[in-house]
């Protein structure tokens, strides 16, 4: 069977390490896209620190796209459905399958319900499949809804996951409001024009993957704030003791069944010695409890996201939210070994 052929949509922090794992897995990049006039027409290779691929970084996404004709396109631009619709919406109409890592994406159906639904129209036209993946995928849903089938009785599920917001690039920083002072933070928070939760989309997914109904939803957000100077490698610059450092989302779903589901997610950039989080403790009988110890989300973040790829050209065409696909496995062998015979046409 032939290689896989992606592109790379988004050379950034993400697309870099994805870069590495799927050329170590077989997979053939054909293709790179970012605007970043500093950028484009970089090798794509030399930029993620691997060596010459020959493939350079452009920045007309239509035209890579139409000119290479990837079987899939692992995206990682922004994080919201609105700003990354007409991207998704250009891949699918190049015939491309796309695993997304765009937070919102991971289920829009909650949150962007019209969107998604034009997006699955558009997948279903043209044959392929769009999904999201990331670090949520395996940590925050699968195994979270695999220890929730060791249950007999929920009463309530609740989630704390931390992660270090230095460590990928200026849209995560900016979206956590990094290097705002206190009262800035609050002005954006009290806009009317607030994105969703990721932990909002989450809950929604898991909702769906244990078969549960939503009923009523609240959400907190709280800043951490700098408790002394610290240094942002990703943004190059000292935050001063006082200055905002991101946020927590505290979201909470109530659900028909009974249970409730709590989920804290905090991002912000770490200080020495801090480290990424992931813990789950159901309440029902009986107790039980998830703690993943130090998670390095940053490279679990592509290595779901890289490994997603069979699963994306296996799985029917339409917007296929990860709650509708087997849970993660290894792939110890290049990539097209798993995927359906006759899928890679
Ligand atoms: N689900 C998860 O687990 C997870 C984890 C980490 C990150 N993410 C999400 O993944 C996205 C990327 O993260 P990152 O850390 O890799 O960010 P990054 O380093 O800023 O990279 C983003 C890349 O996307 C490109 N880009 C942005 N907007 C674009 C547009 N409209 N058209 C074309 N290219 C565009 C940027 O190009 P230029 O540099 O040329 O501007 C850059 O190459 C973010 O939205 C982040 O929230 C999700």
């Amino acid at each position: 069977m032939r290689r896989i052929r992606a592109v790379v949509y988004g050379a950034g922090a993400m697309g870099a390490l994805a870069t590495r794992l799927m050329t170590e897995k077989g997979v053939e990049i054909v293709g790179a896209i970012a605007r970043n006039p500093d950028k484009v027409g970089r090798d794509l290779g030399e930029f993620a620190g691997i060596g010459r691929l020959n493939v350079p970084i452009e920045a007309d996404a239509e035209q890579v796209l139409a000119t290479r004709r990837p079987d899939v396109v692992l995206h990682a631009t922004q994080s919201f459905l609105p700003e990354i619709k007409d991207q998704l919406a250009l891949c699918v109409r190049s015939g491309a399958n796309v695993v997304t890592i765009s937070e919102e994406s991971f289920y829009p159906w909650s949150s962007s319900p019209g969107i998604a639904a034009e997006l699955d129209a558009l997948a279903k036209e043209n044959g392929v499949t769009i999904t999201g993946s990331g670090h949520q995928d395996s940590f925050w849903l699968h195994q979270v809804s695999a220890l929730l089938g060791t249950a007999h009785r929920i009463n309530s599920v609740y989630g704390k996951a931390t992660w270090n917001a230095d460590e990928y690039g200026a849209d995560i920083i900016q979206s956590k409001h990094v290097g705002e002072t206190l009262e800035q933070f609050q002005e954006s928070m009290a806009s009317e024009h607030r994105p969703p939760t990721f932990g909002g989309n989450l809950l929604s997914a898991l909702a769906q993957a244990t078969g549960l109904t939503p009923k009523e939803w609240k959400t907190e957000i709280s800043p951490v704030v700098a408790d002394e100077d610290r240094y942002s490698n990703s943004i190059g610059v000292t935050l001063s003791k006082g200055t905002v450092i991101g946020y927590a989302d505290i979201d909470v779903m109530t659900t028909v069944e009974g249970p409730t589901f709590t989920f804290e997610m905090s991002g912000y950039v770490f200080g020495e010695g801090e480290s990424d989080m992931n813990r789950w403790v159901v309440k029902g009988e009986p107790d039980l409890y998830l703690d993943n110890g130090r998670v390095p989300s940053y490279t679990t973040t592509c290595t779901q996201w890289v490994n997603r790829i069979p699963d994306v050209i296996n799985a029917p065409a339409g917007f296929v939210t990860p709650d509708q696909l087997p849970p993660l496995r290894y792939r110890a062998l290049p990539m097209q070994n798993y995927v359906t015979p006759g899928a890679l046409a």
